[in-house]
């Protein structure tokens, strides 16, 4: 992992222990403060290219979906009124490659499978016992955004959520967020304003390959504005869990990857 990950700028093993501790605790003081913790070149170069190579060859086992939500990821259907942040929807057109798809000796299920990196996360997230997600679909995805693909505003459904930004797009495909809004008195509002397009709060998070992202998102309200031209915006997943043998429902898998099994 020493050629893969960038142990030299993010000593977070193999390095002396009091200096790992010392990074480990500010990581997380940023991560509690915030509810972001963004670790830029955490990939290397050489490693970055192998992962987009593969991630390219796994391209046709995508599994697209195209939905509308509100930003609590509900669709009512009693409707309350027009222009009510629960009757706001949003659109979602995305695609997941999923772990049953992904090559067991690849390179990113090495990273993934690596428990230094996943203890460095529980230690960050402030989680212990911590765990890999035993999903078959889910545990490490793909997500690839095309052509017209994007991710309307929401909060998360969990509380956390590990992304590696693999690939950058030509146009769009940004990371917009309004941070920590949720449970705020005036979060009806706030979120109100966002989705009818007040660009006020709205933050703007870069999206530069190799970056390791933990992100706090059933707080912060977050988008991925539509992608434009050929090349595809992907972004592998890594779920983690509080408690071994976690897996998704199979309403969840059918939505992002449609089947069950
Ligand atoms: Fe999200």
């Amino acid at each position: 992992m020493n050629e893969c990950i960038n142990l030299g700028k993010y000593p977070f093993y193999g390095a002396d222990e009091s200096l790992e501790d010392e990074f480990i605790a500010d990581c997380r003081q940023v991560y509690r403060r915030t509810g972001i913790c963004e670790l830029p070149e955490f990939i290397l170069p050489s490693a970055l290219d192998i992962l987009a190579g593969e991630a390219s060859q796994w391209m046709d086992s995508a599994y697209f979906c195209d939905n509308s939500h509100n930003a609590y990821l509900d669709t009512p259907d009693c409707p309350k009124g027009p222009g009510s942040v629960e009757h706001t929807m949003e659109r979602t057109v995305v695609g997941s490659i999923p772990y049953d798809r992904i090559d067991p000796g690849s390179l990113l299920n090495q990273i993934y499978l690596w428990d230094p990196l996943k203890d460095f996360i529980g230690r960050v997230l402030g989680k212990s016992p911590f765990y890999r997600f035993s999903d078959p679909m889910g545990a490490c995805s793909i997500n690839v955004f095309v052509e017209g693909g994007e991710h309307g505003w929401h909060f998360d459904e969990s509380e956390y959520s590990v992304t590696l930004m693999l690939q950058s797009p030509e146009q769009g495909g940004e990371f917009e967020y309004v941070p920590r809004i949720r449970g705020m008195e005036n979060e009806q509002s706030m979120v109100g304003s966002v989705l009818h397009g007040n660009r006020s709060g709205v933050e703007n998070l870069p999206f530069v390959p190799g970056t390791l992202l933990i992100f706090g998102g059933k707080q912060t309200l977050h988008r991925v504005t539509r992608v434009s031209g050929p090349t595809p915006r992907l972004v592998p997943v890594l779920c983690f869990a509080e408690e071994p043998g976690r897996v998704n429902s199979e309403k969840v898998r059918k939505l992002f990857w449609g089947r069950a099994t």
